[in-house]
């Protein structure tokens, strides 16, 4: 079988949707690469910081990892920013829902909020509310996003830091991107529940 028959899924046989599904298994599994290559592309995205993005997101990473963080914290911090090519109004929402199968549910709501928590270092230049972060004082994550946000965000644009090449990170990326986590109750009904 090259291609599928049907013209309307409803019309699909179990043979074509196994088919299809070995298809979406290998295209699945080849997502690292297509990540490697998006962070590529933040070499050329946001201007006027002393470092692009794929740098300003590099180093973050060394600085966590350096820290000793896990390898979940690690490739957080390293795709934290990878929404800004494609969703620029809301890049912290795209960067978790790429995080969220790999990753905990905390640092899945860390990254997602991530945006307003950055608010905190500049809003107030721009007109903004810099306390837009309090909407979620209450959230037991809180602190956890402050932190992130102080020791490997807000800090994460100086040029004279020797942060580690983009390579560095792929064995760590396919690590963590080895095995979803299937916590999402879509993914479980599409999967089934892990072992
Ligand atoms: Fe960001
Ligand atoms: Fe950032």
């Amino acid at each position: 079988m090259q291609t599928v028959e049907f013209t309307r899924m409803e019309d699909g046989s179990r043979e074509e949707y196994e088919f299809l599904d070995r298809l979406e298994g290998g295209y699945t599994a080849r997502l690292p690469g297509r990540i490697m290559e998006a962070m590529q592309k933040l070499a050329t995205s946001l201007s006027g910081y002393r470092i692009n993005r794929l740098e300003h997101c590099l180093q973050g990473a060394t600085r966590a990892q350096r820290a000793g963080e896990s390898d979940e914290m690690i490739v957080a911090v390293l795709l934290h920013d990878i929404g800004d090519e494609l969703a620029p109004h809301s890049h912290s929402e795209m960067a978790a829902a790429i995080l969220r199968p790999f990753v905990s549910e905390k640092l899945y709501w860390i990254v997602k909020h991530h945006g307003v928590f950055q608010m905190y270092y500049y809003a107030h230049h721009c007109g903004g509310d810099r306390n837009c972060r309090e909407m979620y004082r209450d959230n037991p994550w809180y602190q956890d996003a402050i932190d992130f946000c102080h020791n490997y965000d807000q800090n994460c644009f100086d040029p004279d830091y020797d942060w580690e090449p983009l390579e560095f990170f792929e064995p760590i990326l396919r690590r963590v991107m080895a095995t979803p986590k299937l916590e999402d109750p879509e993914q479980i009904a599409r999967y089934g529940k892990a072992e």
